[in-house]
């Protein structure tokens, strides 16, 4: 025995063996009653002596016990789970997104099985298989590509799938999307209507469904703003809407010839990259360039200066999504359909500044004087 100051402490008894989950057996002979009895109490308990039934409730209190859903779901074959699948978890728009579909499942005592494919088509098919294979209640998809026979097939297996952000064949699919075309549109139209004669547009491949229409949209905005979209837009193209790939844009933004004195960007984190780079060459937003995100996250409107960004409804499609899953759920009369959300304009320091389009840069009297 050593002295006080380092006096080594017995160990106490070790438990007997690893810990263990209490069963329902340890319930039953707490409370002196059949496996039957727990059985009832835990799923029919209008069965059981109010009495027992609270004998039995004292019983699971006292020894932690806690149902298990995977024997509830091999009962059931349900497993009160919803498959979530988003392009990119780490993107602020599916975080609220997927708080959206949460607010609404959890009321109905749903639990989400939430799958980031980070835009890969083989990853989303993988997740897709694991998740019917869980047996999933349902399933609220982005798809990562345009293909969207995975997810007909699903549903035609008898997993109601909704699509999330993304149109689907009509009448084979719900789906809850919002207006990129017009959003693509609002924010070149406002660069435009600032006096921008060209502008930068950092976007995603057309391979995902969103950019394209992001795209359609901006060229519409030059075509009505009187100009030529092939002059007056620069595409420059990046594999993954990510803030890394919005820095390493802003180097080929500056190398657009002319000069384009304002950038648009298929979404924030891109728009938060190019800020990035751009102050990093010592160049001002929106003095130097006007920057426009897309998607209006959480971070926009507490940047330096804030962002100017087209607004999606994040939150609301989320919750519309799951609601329209939960009408398929109920088993009531249901005829699928889509919900089409409007984008809006949040007008920000970041293109209201004191931005000098080029033009205005020229010492050119006709262009509209930034507000
Ligand atoms: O996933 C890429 C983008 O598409 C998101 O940032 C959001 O804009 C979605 O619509």
């Amino acid at each position: 025995m050593r002295d006080a100051a380092t006096r080594e402490v017995a160990p106490a008894t070790p438990p007997s063996g690893p810990p263990r989950r209490a069963t329902i057996r340890d319930v039953a002979l707490r409370a002196g009653v059949s496996l039957g009895t727990v059985s009832n109490v835990l799923n029919r308990p209008e069965l059981v002596a109010p009495e027992t039934r609270q004998r039995v409730l004292d019983a699971i209190s006292d020894t932690g016990f806690v149902r298990s859903s995977a024997a509830h779901q091999l009962r059931a074959g349900k497993s009160r789970s919803i498959g979530v699948v988003i392009l990119d978890v780490a993107n602020p728009f599916f975080t609220e997104l997927v708080r959206g579909i949460e607010h609404t499942m959890v009321e109905h005592g749903y639990v989400l099985v939430l799958c980031s494919t980070d835009e890969s088509a083989s990853r989303e098919q993988r997740y897709l298989r694991m998740l019917e294979e869980h047996r999933v209640e349902g399933v609220l998809a982005t798809p990562a590509e345009r293909d969207l026979a995975s997810f007909v097939a699903l549903a035609e297996r008898g997993v109601p799938t909704v699509l999330l952000d993304r149109p689907a064949p009509p009448g084979r699919l719900c789906a809850v999307t919002v207006d990129d075309a017009r959003g693509g549109e609002l924010a070149a139209a406002h660069l435009f209507g600032l006096g921008h004669r060209r502008i930068a547009f950092v976007n995603g491949p057309a391979t995902i469904r969103q950019c394209a229409d992001r795209r359609r949209g901006a060229r519409r905005a030059a075509r009505r703003a009187g100009r030529d979209p092939g002059d007056a837009i620069c595409e420059v193209l990046v594999p993954s809407l990510t803030a890394e790939q919005g820095e390493a844009a802003s180097a080929r933004v500056l190398a657009c010839e002319p000069r384009p004195s304002a950038v648009m960007c298929a979404n924030d984190l891109l728009a938060l990259g190019v800020l990035k780079g751009l102050v990093a060459r010592g160049l001002r937003v929106p003095e130097d360039l006007a920057l426009v995100g897309y998607d209006d996250v959480v971070f926009s409107s507490m940047l330096s200066p804030a962002l100017t960004s087209v607004r999606q409804p994040k939150f609301e499609l989320g919750a519309t999504a799951a609601g329209l899953l939960l009408e398929e759920l109920s088993g009531a009369p249901h005829e699928h359909r889509e919900v089409v959300f409007a984008p809006e304009l949040e007008v920000r320091a970041s293109t209201m500044g004191t931005a000098r389009p080029a033009a205005r840069r020229e010492g050119r009297s006709d262009v509209a004087p930034s507000r």
